[in-house]
């Protein structure tokens, strides 16, 4: 095949018109003699939309994933003295937001299958200080809710998703974003759909648990009294008018934009079926968030690194890969304060296999059979 670019992080087209139109509007409003960003019917009508769609009571805005899962550590008291259970295969701030808050994190490990964190891992790191356990729906997988729901009915330790890939993601026939405590989405400019570049939420049916993040989100305001009260120490996590306008227009086609992410994810798996060097994802396809399509070199069968495999495909085929994720515990703020890989040996190992394929929801067949091809000629290339 002829040499051409594939570049990691080629959406494009992140905006259609009707999102141009919803921010004009908003922005155009507040131009005017009289016109504001106050009152904010977007943002209720975007929380309830949210809700909705992700088969929870309660969705509760805020600027982040990141934002939202503090929320939800200060909502739960976390803090000095606790552990919080999560994934050593995530994003920094899955860990970090337990560790910013005083706490110590526990690596258990992970599914080999599903990469997600494994309930059974999970059961043998809880002690009496344990206060939260943090599963990632790894990729937009939805992890075993069923086995976590088992573990907080015999312990009361509550569960709290860190569903920033799995917007749209099914466990069984049922959307996620009602289970365990509470979960907690991103729309950063990557994600499935996007508020404008930044944007998070948290999805809960518990209306206490919803009412605290609430407050949290804007400096701890309690209303509905006299006046405003301040009950607890918050920040500002809120998001502006033109993000939650354009939240609603992106959810008004998340599912288009999911299938097509699906589609593309399946047809990968399938032009790569036939390579036995590469593990291939599975659960793709209906129910899957399809935020990431990540492939596993087999380390076992070749005689060269993940490493040197990126570089060939990059340099030698202009194909661009990411990896999700290095182990939280091997970045340098994890190592200086003494964390390791102790007790997580699928995980380690998963960590040094994993390459993240460019397939988004406009990648074209050609890009898709030239990627295949490139993974193929590769392998190849350093097997020789
Ligand atoms: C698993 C996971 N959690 C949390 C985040 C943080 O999301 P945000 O950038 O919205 O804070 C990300 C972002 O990429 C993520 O992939």
């Amino acid at each position: 095949m002829e040499i051409r670019e594939v570049p990691f992080i080629a959406m494009g087209g992140l905006y259609e018109q009707d999102d141009l139109d919803a921010a004009a509007r908003v922005i155009a409003a507040a131009a005017a003699p009289q016109g504001s960003f106050f009152p904010l019917p977007e943002e209720n009508d975007f929380q309830n939309a949210l809700a909705g769609h992700e088969g929870a009571r309660k969705a509760i805005a805020v600027n982040s994933c990141g934002t939202a899962l503090d929320c939800c550590a200060m909502a739960l008291g976390i803090g000095p003295g606790d552990e919080v259970i999560t994934t050593p295969l995530t994003f920094v701030c899955t860990a970090g937001t337990a560790v910013a808050r005083g706490a110590r994190v526990v690596f258990a490990d992970i599914n080999p299958t599903t990469l997600c964190l494994d309930p059974a891992r999970v059961r043998e790191k809880i002690t009496a200080r344990t206060k939260a356990i943090l599963p990632v729906h790894f990729a937009g997988l939805a992890c075993d809710v069923d086995a976590f729901d088992r573990i907080t009915a015999e312990t009361g330790i509550p569960v709290v998703y860190d569903a920033a890939h799995a917007i749209g993601a099914r466990h069984g026939d049922r959307p996620v974003g009602g289970r365990g405590k509470a979960s907690c989405y991103s729309f950063q400019s990557n994600k499935n759909i996007t508020c404008l570049g930044e944007g998070g939420a948290v999805t809960t049916d518990d209306e206490e648990f919803a009412e605290r993040v609430r407050q949290l989100k804007t400096f701890g305001y309690v209303y509905g009294g006299p006046a405003v009260r301040v009950a607890s120490v918050g920040f500002n996590y809120r998001m502006t008018k033109p993000q939650y306008a354009v939240g609603l227009t992106q959810l008004a086609k998340v599912d288009r934009i999911t299938r097509d992410r699906q589609e593309r994810m399946l047809r990968l798996n399938d032009l790569l079926a036939d390579v036995p060097e590469v593990i291939l994802p599975v659960g793709h396809g209906p129910g899957h968030g399809s935020h990431l399509h990540v492939i596993r070199l087999d380390t076992d069968r070749v005689r060269f690194s993940t490493p040197e495999f990126t570089a060939h495909l990059k340099n030698r085929y202009q194909v661009g890969t990411a990896k999700h994720y290095p182990a939280v515990w091997t970045w340098e703020a994890f190592q200086e304060i003494g964390y390791s890989g102790e007790g997580c040996p699928i995980a380690a190992k998963v960590c040094e296999q994993v390459v993240s394929t460019p397939v988004f929801p406009r990648t074209s067949e050609e890009d898709l059979r030239y990627v295949a091809w490139a993974i193929k000629e590769t392998i190849r290339d350093l097997g020789r």
